[in-house]
């Protein structure tokens, strides 16, 4: 079988070694005579592979003791409730940085749960540009600022993280494991693991007990943060396979060097299509301010529908796969998340070049 160069901005792809052990050790984990998906979750067997992976993640991203590793479901998408529900205090405010799609989300559900404000918003330039620490206006009694890292659809991402003077909850669903943490700045991070970090159904959230011991108790018990956090992620059934892949994800992070091997890997790779796309004399245009490029996003244009649509059937020839941009927007996006090979990226620029060539 040939690996098809796969764009998925999620569920994405994988390594291939990845995908190949876990095929390779699915029927029979550990000589135990059945898979690990068939297994208890508070079996010796699963519980190795649970702990090691809550461990890697510590390890990886460097966590305070403070900060604890919770692996949920639902996704990033119900992390839009759990964290107001946690986090914002009663009688006092949330702040929200409307840099697109996914915060405009974040926001929705916030104001169903509490009083959330938009401290800044991209909607005036057509979410092309994440804001500067001092367009983000804090009001007081606010309970802490809620960014999204990287806008999967907008193609936009925080290159560096402000200091609000309030904690800071952050959603880097489409970052997550491919920059570390500043942790000085945040108090909840989380993401789903169906980009960087694995298949979907197991959602990373790190919390810093702060966090855990002034939620308010008054909630439904799955989304209490401390709930989770007492029983090590075990309070109900764990998304099993999802932890199990995750965690060979974890090892194949470690192996290739780490959360900045990670960062460095994924600036020099959207380099050279950001630098495609700046050298296309017009051909090809991506509209967001360049110091704000996504790493893992890449989204452009060309001079018309048809001419997108000839470029994704034509790439389709040349082994790669979905390209196509957000139905919301359009146009083309590559998203090039950890799992993707190298020879994706210099598949796809090649290519670039000699559609435009054959197509000006
Ligand atoms: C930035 C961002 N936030 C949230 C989500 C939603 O994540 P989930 O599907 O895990 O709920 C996505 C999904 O693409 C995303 O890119």
């Amino acid at each position: 079988m040939t690996r098809v160069f796969n764009f998925s901005p999620g569920p994405c792809t994988l390594p291939t070694s990845v995908v190949n052990e876990l095929g390779a050790e699915l029927p029979d984990f550990n000589d135990a005579g059945m898979s690990l998906v068939e297994m208890s979750h508070r079996s010796p067997e699963y519980s190795e592979v649970h702990d090691d992976t809550v461990n890697r993640l510590k390890e990886l991203y460097e966590m305070p003791d403070d900060v604890s590793v919770l692996l949920l479901q639902g996704g990033a998408s119900l992390q839009y409730a759990m964290a107001p529900l946690n986090a914002l205090a009663p009688g006092k405010r949330a702040a929200y940085i409307n840099s697109g799609a996914w915060a405009k989300k974040a926001i929705a559900d916030a104001k169903v749960i509490g009083d959330a404000y938009v401290a800044w918003s991209g909607e005036d330039v057509n979410f092309t540009r994440m804001p500067s620490p001092d367009e983000v206006a804090v009001e007081d009694n606010t309970s802490y600022v809620h960014l999204v890292s990287n806008e999967t659809i907008g193609g936009i991402r925080m290159a560096e993280f402000a200091d609000y003077g309030v904690p800071t909850v952050a959603d880097m669903s489409s970052e997550l494991l491919s920059r570390p943490i500043p942790w000085d700045r945040f108090d909840i991070v989380y993401g789903g693991a169906q980009k960087n970090a694995g298949p979907a159904g197991v959602t990373v959230v790190m919390v810093r007990q702060s966090v855990i011991d002034s939620a308010p108790t008054e909630m439904p018990n799955y989304l209490k943060y401390a709930t989770h956090a007492k029983a090590n992620s075990l309070s109900n059934t764990p998304p099993v396979f999802s932890i199990w892949a995750m965690n060979k994800m974890l090892r194949w992070i470690d192996d290739a060097g780490g959360l900045t091997a990670m960062e460095e890997r994924a600036a020099q790779r959207s380099g050279k299509l950001y630098a495609a796309i700046d050298d296309s004399d017009g051909f090809y245009i991506n509209p967001n301010d360049v110091a704000d490029r996504s790493h893992t996003n890449i989204v452009f244009t060309m001079a018309s529908p048809e001419l997108e649509a000839a470029f994704l059937a034509e790439s389709a020839n040349h082994n790669m796969a979905n390209l196509k941009g957000h139905r919301s927007v359009g146009g083309i996006r590559a998203s090039i998340y950890n799992g993707l090979p190298d020879e994706a990226v210099d598949t796809l620029v090649d290519f670039m070049a000699s559609f435009q060539k054959a197509n000006s």
